[in-house]
């Protein structure tokens, strides 16, 4: 059985809080990480119901100190870290052009340098066991770009390219790095995280295309499939045998990543802006 460091756990909904249900039901000794752990008394609560091994540790994983922290306090009470889930993320919506410059720091610390830095954290303990697993929650944006999604893709990309990049260097220290690609799940997180009027300038020449990407995002998590699904393919992804680099949980993301392949750039844009109701932004602006 092995240790595990999930990052994002703060919520009942979120991949973060219902993966350490999955890890920790099959006997893992989890140690799920929030900001704020009174929001974890439930979760707590649960595992003590439950009689499985989960403790909640307090973590920014912005803050480089809380980081190591982190990493040292679950090294001294088990003396291994076996598994990493970087799965701390944040929503970014709005055409680039109308993006805060806080808002696209923000969002490119939250959701890449965080994971840069926390597994720079673990990859010593990994690598003088001889043995571990990283994962990147990473999404479908990791694959394809989105209308208004561009600093969202940018950090999910960066993050595909670090994962692919790092298992060539750490494979033979027994370190396996995987992505989890989730598409359209309904965790809660761009609506009832998200005030997306925060991200950027209304009154431009972009409000009509912004209402338009609120309205799809929403509607897309709403539909959106079982978060469940993802928690079960992360535990899948961290345990199998023979690990693999890339993963899409469920039956949208295979979808996306099968039609990508079978269309030039050119027709996917047509093809996601037509599925998306937002055809008429491709015509020339009047
Ligand atoms: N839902 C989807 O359909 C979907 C699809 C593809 C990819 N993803 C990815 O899946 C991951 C989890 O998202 P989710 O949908 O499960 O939503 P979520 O529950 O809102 O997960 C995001 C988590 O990140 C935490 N977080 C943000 N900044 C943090 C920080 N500085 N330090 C510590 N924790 C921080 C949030 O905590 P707070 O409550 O403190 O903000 C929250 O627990 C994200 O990486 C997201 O990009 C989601």
């Amino acid at each position: 059985m092995s240790t595990v460091l999930i990052t994002g756990c703060s919520r009942p909904t979120g991949f973060g809080q219902r993966t350490a249900k999955a890890f920790a039901s099959a006997g893992h000794t989890v140690f799920a990480t929030m900001r704020g752990v009174d929001r974890g008394r439930a979760l707590v609560d649960w595992a003590r119901d439950q009689k499985v091994r989960l403790e909640v540790l307090e973590h920014d994983v912005n803050d480089p100190v809380s980081n190591r922290d982190v990493v040292a306090e679950i090294v001294a009470k088990s003396g291994e870290l076996d598994v990493l889930v970087n799965n701390v993320g944040m929503s970014s919506f709005g055409a680039l052009e109308t993006l805060h410059d806080a808002h696209i720091r923000d969002t490119m610390e939250t959701n890449f340098f965080s994971a840069v830095d926390l597994t720079r954290a673990v990859l010593p303990t990994m690598r003088h066991q001889m043995g571990g697993r990283v994962l990147f929650v990473t999404s479908i944006a990791g694959l394809t770009g989105i209308p208004g999604e561009s600093i969202y893709c940018a950090s999910k990309f960066a993050l595909e390219g670090l994962a692919e990049s790092l298992a060539f260097e750490v494979e033979r220290f027994g370190i396996h790095v995987s992505t989890v690609r989730p598409a359209f799940f309904n965790t809660g997180m761009s609506m009832d995280n998200t005030d997306a009027s925060s991200f950027y300038e209304t009154g431009t020449a972009y409000d009509v295309f912004n209402q338009q990407v609120v309205a799809s995002t929403s509607d897309g998590e709403v539909a959106g499939e079982d978060p469940r699904i993802v928690a079960e393919t992360i535990l899948e992804a961290a345990t199998v045998a023979a690990p693999k680099l890339r993963w899409e949980p469920g039956t949208s993301a295979p979808e996306i990543k099968a039609a990508r392949a079978t269309m030039s750039d050119e027709d996917w844009r047509a093809y996601v802006m037509e599925e998306l109701g937002m055809s008429d932004w491709l015509k020339p602006a009047a």
